[in-house]
């Protein structure tokens, strides 16, 4: 449940074809990095189709905080930044409440700068780990202090100057490496980020349209390496939101679940480090077709077109994870109406997530009916075709722990499920999806 805002509990009934089109709200990752891109350069950065939610807005008052202008003119929010190098010590804690990609980020960003920054969060960002971040943010020469286990609260120290590092990310992380990437611009000589696994590249492609001076080769083993030239000059741009997949995702496994449904989901980012779910799904016998496949704001855009589809169990390979990771919930939600077992591997970083959702999608499967094995880093699912059994009929809720993935893939599960599903809090949507319950309903969702 939330903390601080009362809860709101929402149920989710068997729902009749889901019908029409929609346009789902602008990228979480992008938004994100265009206002802290915006904030930092110089001149002005009009951004058009900004995600306005909670995490969002977070990020915003941070960049105000450290001397941006951030204001909405029309449909265009409009940024003035400071220039690289020229970010202000704000005057108070920067508080993300649940977004743990502003708050990693903008470590990054400014915990290299010569002052003190502290940084705050919920309840649920103060359970996830920052020592990821941290580290080279040490090694960079970064005072830290943080609670028990490289929690929040942290406050950051930057040195006078800060060393340039080479820093092989540990685990598939693009808040690691893109933290380190923003800490190498306030940073003098070149800093390289070593990826050995491939995660969402919008940092590397946002900071090459801004101006900076970034390359990427690939290593002997496959491995990315990232290199970045420091104290460069960046400059404000134009840039144009894509539709967020890990959003879209909802309304399309709703699509695929609910018989008879035929629906069009409009402006999808389409970049190939966010594709995995709809590949798997895809793998699994969903009718998803690609329409108007074009490149917008320099990344890769389509419309998706969906139709109810009887799915096939497989075992969605390990190596995909990084590029579905906020898709697993919702991915065990389609595995539930399929026949067969679907085998998810390589899970480990759901763990470290708004909630731990391995456990959370474990335990919201077997409240609804759902036979499933959850191991340290992996998970079984057991489908239900029709969705048989599926559901609670005596309401009990499925705990979301403060996490709007869980809450938004439990409510798609109710529309296909033969009993209703209850979860416990919806609030914490409005953090990636302010409109999704709306935008389900428009499609004929039965969401109360
Ligand atoms: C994100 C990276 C991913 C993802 C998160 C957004 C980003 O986190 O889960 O929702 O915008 O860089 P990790 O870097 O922890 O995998």
């Amino acid at each position: 449940m939330s903390a601080g805002v009362i809860a709101k509990p929402a149920l989710a009934r068997k729902s009749m074809a889901l019908r029409g089109t929609v346009r789902i709200p602008g990228d979480k990752s992008i938004s994100h990095r265009a206002l802290m891109l915006g904030g930092l350069a110089a001149g002005r950065t009009r951004i058009a189709g900004l995600l306005e939610g909670e995490d969002i807005f977070s990020t915003a008052r941070a960049m105000q905080a450290l001397g941006a202008t951030v204001r909405k003119e029309g449909d265009t929010w409009i940024v003035d930044g400071v220039g690289n190098g020229a970010l202000l010590a704000p005057e108070a804690p920067l508080d993300f409440g649940n977004a743990g990609t502003g708050c990693r980020l903008t470590m990054g960003l400014v915990g290299v700068y010569d002052f003190t920054t502290t940084f705050v969060g919920d309840a649920s960002l103060a359970r996830r780990p920052m020592g990821r971040v941290l580290d080279p943010l040490s090694q960079m020469g970064v005072q830290v202090t943080s609670a028990e286990g490289g929690r929040l609260p942290v406050a950051l120290s930057g040195p006078k100057t800060a060393n340039p590092v080479s820093y092989r990310v540990p685990m598939a992380s693009a808040q690691v490496k893109s933290a380190v990437l923003l800490a190498g611009l306030n940073t003098p000589g070149v800093t390289t980020v070593i990826e050995p696994v491939m995660t969402r590249d919008h940092t590397e492609r946002m900071l090459q349209a801004f101006g900076a001076n970034l390359t990427v080769e690939a290593g002997s083993e496959g491995e990315r390496i990232i290199r970045l030239e420091g104290q460069g000059r960046l400059t404000g741009q134009d840039i144009d939101v894509p539709g967020d997949p890990s959003s879209a995702a909802f309304p399309l496994v709703a699509a695929l679940i609910v018989p008879g449904s035929d629906i069009t989901i409009l402006n999808v980012l389409m970049n190939a480090t966010r594709t995995g779910l709809i590949v798997t799904l895809q793998e699994m016998g969903a009718r998803i077709d690609v329409l108007n496949a074009r490149i917008a704001g320099g990344e890769d855009v389509a419309d998706l077109r969906v139709r109810s589809s009887e799915l096939k169990g497989i075992t969605v390979p390990e190596g995909r994870a990084p590029s579905m990771i906020d898709e697993y919930p919702v991915l065990a939600v389609a595995a539930a109406f399929a026949e067969g077992q679907t085998v998810m591997r390589g899970l480990e970083e759901l763990r470290v997530k708004e909630s731990d959702r391995l456990s959370a999608i474990a335990a919201g499967l077997k409240l609804n009916g759902v036979d499933c094995e959850e191991a340290p880093a992996s998970l079984v699912v057991h489908g239900r075709p029709g969705g048989k059994g599926i559901g609670n009929a005596v309401g009990a809720a499925v705990a979301t722990h403060l996490d709007h993935r869980i809450a938004m893939s439990f409510l798609v599960m109710g529309l296909a499920s033969e009993h209703p599903v209850t979860v416990d809090d919806t609030t914490m949507i409005a953090t990636s999806f302010p409109e999704f319950v709306e935008v389900m309903a428009g499609l004929g969702a039965s969401i109360e």
